[in-house]
């Protein structure tokens, strides 16, 4: 038996702490992980892909060579170097962008944070992918933004939908949103990538409603096949998209180290908004890490590793699951997203599978609105052993062919 929540102290937390105790949609606390069972949970990396060695390496050399200005408020030169990393690397997916366009943030969930924090007022609209991360959703619903969800496909977010969804509004007198929160590459929950057209149209749309398109590209270097149609930013001539970049999935979560693209005019303000400064220590490290070369050797080491986990799962639920059930094929990417055969529920299902051995993110929990994605699951590929994935697909077949009994 779960023990009843102790709720003292309900009475002090913010208002939009109070709405979500207790919720199961998309604020909903439930850990779905359990003892003995394959996590195809979290968006975690594989923990062997850890440049460790060279962060060690890295570690070193900034205190020898930088001592106590490595430590301080703002750090040294090596700060500079990633700094001049990032926009190499930017530069060569097509993003022109200038040191001053380019603010480093503690993770792309701070990056949103402070994007949050520059343009939101409680209660200001913002649209968001159907479905899309169950994170982004709470940060933009801890700063009180008002959310609608836009229909995605295997393209990524439909620009019709957009439109209709922004003519209604206009129709109906209602404001413009300010924001438009989109993940075109290798989308999580869904792993679709946007298509170049409708990467065209998403910004004519929001030169033509006024409002920004925030881009977090999470996963845009992890394209194990196929050529990837330019980042939004490399197609802006309006300075109308917000980029976050992460190095959680490249290099390590732990490192903490993100980074914004924005047009001077917003980044001037989004650099005040990141309060209580970055973490440049880590950025130091990480600049001597990519001054010595060591980002790119890497990165082909990781695409083999999340391709053949990807194939692996692939391979999995085509042998194991049972009819009626679809999934998603992603090019690249941590996740696919699963749909099981009508009549399953996976908010339901969940314990039955965690019984079985292996736990997931229910589909619900990714949209705004309640009552969606209840048949799908968001399976991660990107941690486990490729025979985990397929005892932990195996584990999701026998529970959910238990449930339809
Ligand atoms: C789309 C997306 N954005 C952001 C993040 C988190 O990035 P960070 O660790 O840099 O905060 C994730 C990872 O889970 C993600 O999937």
């Amino acid at each position: 038996m779960t023990e009843p929540r102790d709720d003292r102290f309900d009475h002090l937390f913010a208002s939009t702490v109070r709405e979500r105790l207790g919720r199961e949609g998309y604020g909903s606390s439930a850990s779905p992980n359990a003892e003995d069972a394959v996590p195809l949970t979290y968006g975690f990396p594989y923990p062997d892909s850890f440049p460790t060695a060279a962060l060690e390496a890295a570690t070193e050399t900034v205190l020898e060579e930088e001592g106590a200005d490595a430590l301080q408020y703002g750090g040294g030169e090596n700060v500079d170097r990633l700094r001049d990393g990032l926009l190499a690397r930017e530069e060569a997916r097509g993003i022109d962008a200038t040191r001053e366009q380019l603010l480093l943030t503690n993770g792309a969930t701070h990056a949103l944070d402070a994007v949050c924090s520059t343009f939101l007022d409680p209660g200001d609209e913002v649209l968001v992918e159907a479905p899309t991360f169950v994170w982004s959703l709470a940060v933009l619903d801890n700063r009180g933004a008002a959310l609608t969800g836009v229909e995605i496909d295997e393209n990524g977010l439909d620009p019709d939908a957009l439109e209709a969804t922004l003519e209604a509004r206009e129709a109906a007198d209602e404001p413009t949103p300010k924001l438009l929160y989109t993940i075109p590459e290798f989308q999580n929950p869904t792993g679709a990538t946007l298509s170049r057209e409708r990467r065209e149209r998403v910004l004519e749309l929001a030169e033509e409603y006024d409002f920004l398109i925030v881009a977090d590209d999470a996963y845009g270097e992890l394209r194990f096949s196929g050529e990837s149609p330019p980042p939004l930013s490399a197609l802006d001539d309006s300075g109308r998209v917000i980029r976050l970049g992460t190095v959680s999935k490249t290099i390590a979560p732990g490192v903490r180290t993100g980074w914004i693209v924005a047009h001077e005019a917003l980044a001037d303000q989004i650099g005040g908004m990141a309060a209580g400064g970055t973490n440049t220590f880590t950025q130091s490290v990480l600049g001597r890490y990519f001054d010595a070369g060591h980002y790119e050797p890497t990165l082909d080491d990781l695409l083999a590793g999340y391709e053949r986990r990807r194939d692996a799962m692939l391979d999995s639920l085509e042998r194991h699951l049972p009819p009626g059930s679809s999934w998603t094929e992603p090019a690249g990417g941590f996740f696919l997203w699963v749909t099981l055969p009508a009549g399953v529920d996976t908010e339901e299902l969940l314990p039955l599978a965690a019984e079985e051995g292996v736990t997931y993110l229910p589909g619900e929990r990714f949209f705004v609105e309640d009552g969606r994605g209840t048949r799908s699951a968001r399976l991660s590929f990107s941690h486990c052993s490729p025979e985990d994935l397929e005892a932990g697909v195996a584990a999701l077949a026998r529970a959910t062919e238990t449930y339809l009994e």
